[in-house]
């Protein structure tokens, strides 16, 4: 009965909602901070140079339409996939490059978009990659930042919300793949999470 294993067993699709334990951050209040925060980001970035956008897929795909739409500046966007989670919910240690090539960045200012800032060695790792391309700035703006010591030393330029050291799933999080889609940032049943990962 219940529980994420035997749901993905037998092929359930009950409304995910049906999983949540509490939604931390609301819709509305997501993207009433996203309006200040391209606010500051068209400030800060007044000062002519293009700006290279590169999104980190898959968790930061929501987060980076309802912001870039939110700016109103010419830049151009591109996507690199990198995994480090491995399915569970700890960080796996290493940060795995998944495209065969990076983004064209030689030269311009990056404004690197993330999901969520935990040990930074995803944001460390992929910064660094950029810098030896040749970025001539790099940036970076996350959705959230959790209350937690870094494992290496970054932390972002832009966070739109602190959260406790905790795992959270939607607007582009997931556990296993699932959740994504949800449109607000929410806590899982703890029957929802494999025994393993809890
Ligand atoms: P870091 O490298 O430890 O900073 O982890 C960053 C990556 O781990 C993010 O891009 C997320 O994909 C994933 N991650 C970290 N915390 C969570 C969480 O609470 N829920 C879902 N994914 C997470
Ligand atoms: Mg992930």
């Amino acid at each position: 009965k219940g529980g994420l294993a035997s749901s993905i067993a037998m092929g359930e699709t009950a409304p995910m909602e049906n999983d949540i334990e509490k939604i931390l951050i609301d819709q509305e209040v997501i993207l009433r901070r996203l309006d200040r925060i391209a606010e500051r980001i068209e400030e800060e970035y007044a000062s002519g140079d293009e700006l290279v956008v590169v999104a980190l897929l898959n968790g930061a795909f929501m987060f980076m339409a309802d912001l870039l739409r939110r700016l109103k500046s010419p830049l151009s966007i591109e996507c690199l996939r990198v995994s480090s989670y491995h399915g569970g919910t700890e960080s796996s240690g290493t940060v795995n490059f998944m495209d065969k090539s990076l983004p064209e960045v030689a030269g311009r200012k990056v404004l690197l978009l993330d999901d969520i800032l935990d040990s930074g060695r995803t944001l460390k790792a992929v910064s660094d990659r950029l810098m030896e391309e040749g970025a001539s700035e790099i940036r970076s703006c996350v959705l959230l930042e959790k209350d937690r010591p870094r494992e290496v030393a970054v932390e972002a330029d832009y966070s739109c919300f602190t959260i406790g050291d905790e795992f959270v799933v939607g607007y582009g999080l997931d556990y296993m793949e699932r959740y994504r889609n949800l449109p607000y940032v929410a806590v899982l049943k703890e029957e929802c999470i494999l025994p393993e990962h809890r």
